[in-house]
């Protein structure tokens, strides 16, 4: 079931929007979000983007704790990461603050998008490596496919970086949402040069170089090569714009016509531009008015006309579910199961989905010893989870008690 509508640009936090989208709705997201780079990025005056601007900082204030609750009630192992970046911090916590940002939309977009789905998240070596792990624990380590290097082309580093190697390049994520997806990839080809001849003096025969995982960076790709050049007519000044050529090689990829393509952090709309250049359904997300401005007047300047199959909507509600039962919809489980080693210690915590909980236990213990002796579904979870933990003797969450005792407070809470 499909709640969004083709071509609408919502203007608000992505978030709201995404938890808005009926789950396993859309076939391909890509997301280019703030790179936790400590500054705030501006449009040039005179510039189409003028006005247009974005803060790449993070700290505490642009933090929930009802996210990092909701982390660590139904994503154990991301909440165990996190904690994990903030040891490795010490002190100060920006990037822990990024990441739990990042996680709780990157957690959205998993659940969004359909079982043959896929997504590219773009990055830059500031926070990939962290990036990638989160990606391992919301999409899971087996659905990794590709780490894609971008070598972005004229960078001001040329000029401005002092030491090191100059900074050029960009990192994609490519995941698919289940094994099934890899079925959805277009392989592409960059064609042979017209002097290309093989080693053995013969002309070649097929299609072209197959694209390999590091783009702009072989003397091939200066066939096919994915740059904003500085008088191109896609070029709209606005910070961090991405050029076209590389949106629509990901969009042919990793989708068919008609799919639906969603951008979180849409900009100047280079992904919304490109997949209508394709005839791919989409909808993209920008906080700021400017995004709906300028995928107005793209859409107009850079697709031909009878390929636009009609004018962008704007929105600044976010989508309704309607795949939930809104009875449900604030309830959790809380659950009890037995420690494996210590009788008479129980786990007494809580979960969204309690069958899968229960597989996590079990996967991190062969012998399938974990069992699950109860649990209750409440929209109370909260208040009955911290109950119990002060009522019962605890160590790092496992109370000790008499079973029928745990299971007669939890049914009696209410
Ligand atoms: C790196 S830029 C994207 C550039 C885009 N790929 C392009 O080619 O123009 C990141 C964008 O995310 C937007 N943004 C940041 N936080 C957001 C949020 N929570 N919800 C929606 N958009 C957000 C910013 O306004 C900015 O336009």
């Amino acid at each position: 079931m499909v709640n969004l509508k083709s071509r609408t640009i919502y203007c608000r936090d992505n978030l709201d929007v995404l938890r808005g989208i009926n789950s396993k709705s859309v076939d391909l997201i890509y997301l280019d979000p703030p790179f936790n780079k400590k500054k705030v990025f501006t449009a040039p005056i005179g510039s189409s983007a003028e006005g247009a601007e974005f803060s790449d900082i993070f700290r505490e204030e642009d933090i929930k704790n009802e996210w990092l609750d909701e982390i660590r009630q139904d994503h154990y192992a991301l909440h165990e990461f996190l904690n994990s970046v903030k040891n490795i911090e010490g002190r100060s916590s920006y990037n822990f603050f990024y990441l739990a940002y990042m996680a709780i939309r990157l957690i959205e977009c998993q659940r969004v998008l359909r079982g043959t789905g896929s997504v590219y998240l773009h990055c830059d070596p500031t926070m990939s490596h962290y990036l990638k792990l989160l990606m391992d624990c919301i999409f899971g380590e087996k659905h990794f496919q590709n780490e894609i290097i971008w070598r972005i082309g004229w960078v001001s580093g040329y000029k401005t970086q002092k030491r090191g190697w100059i900074r050029n390049h960009d990192t994609i994520l490519y995941y698919l949402k289940t094994a099934a997806a890899a079925k959805i990839f277009n392989k592409s080809y960059i064609p042979y040069p017209p002097d290309y001849v093989r080693r053995d003096g013969k002309k070649p025969t097929g299609a072209g170089v197959p694209i390999e995982d590091t783009w702009n960076c072989s003397s091939a790709d200066v066939l096919d090569s994915i740059m904003i050049k500085s008088f191109s007519k896609e070029k709209t000044g606005y910070p961090t714009q991405k050029p076209l050529a590389l949106l629509q090689r990901i969009i042919r990829a990793s989708s068919e016509p008609g799919d639906m393509v969603l951008d979180p952090f849409c900009g100047c709309a280079t992904t919304l531009v490109a997949a209508e250049s394709l005839q791919r359904d989409w909808v993209g997300v920008d906080v700021s008015y400017k995004a709906f401005e300028l995928v107005k007047e793209r859409l107009g300047r850079e697709v031909p006309a009878d390929m636009v199959s009609g004018e962008p909507e704007f929105q600044t509600a976010p989508p309704k579910r309607t795949d939930i039962d809104t009875t449900q919809a604030n309830t959790k489980f809380v659950y009890v199961i037995p420690h494996k080693n210590y009788p008479g210690e129980y786990k007494v915590g809580i979960a969204k989905d309690v069958k899968e909980r229960l597989g996590s236990y079990q996967t991190s213990d062969p012998g399938r010893s974990f069992k699950l002796e109860f649990s209750f579904r409440s929209p109370h979870y909260q208040e009955i989870e911290k109950f119990i933990h002060a009522k019962y003797d605890n160590r790092h969450e496992w109370v000790s008690g008499d079973l029928r005792r745990i299971i007669e407070d939890i049914k009696g809470w209410d």
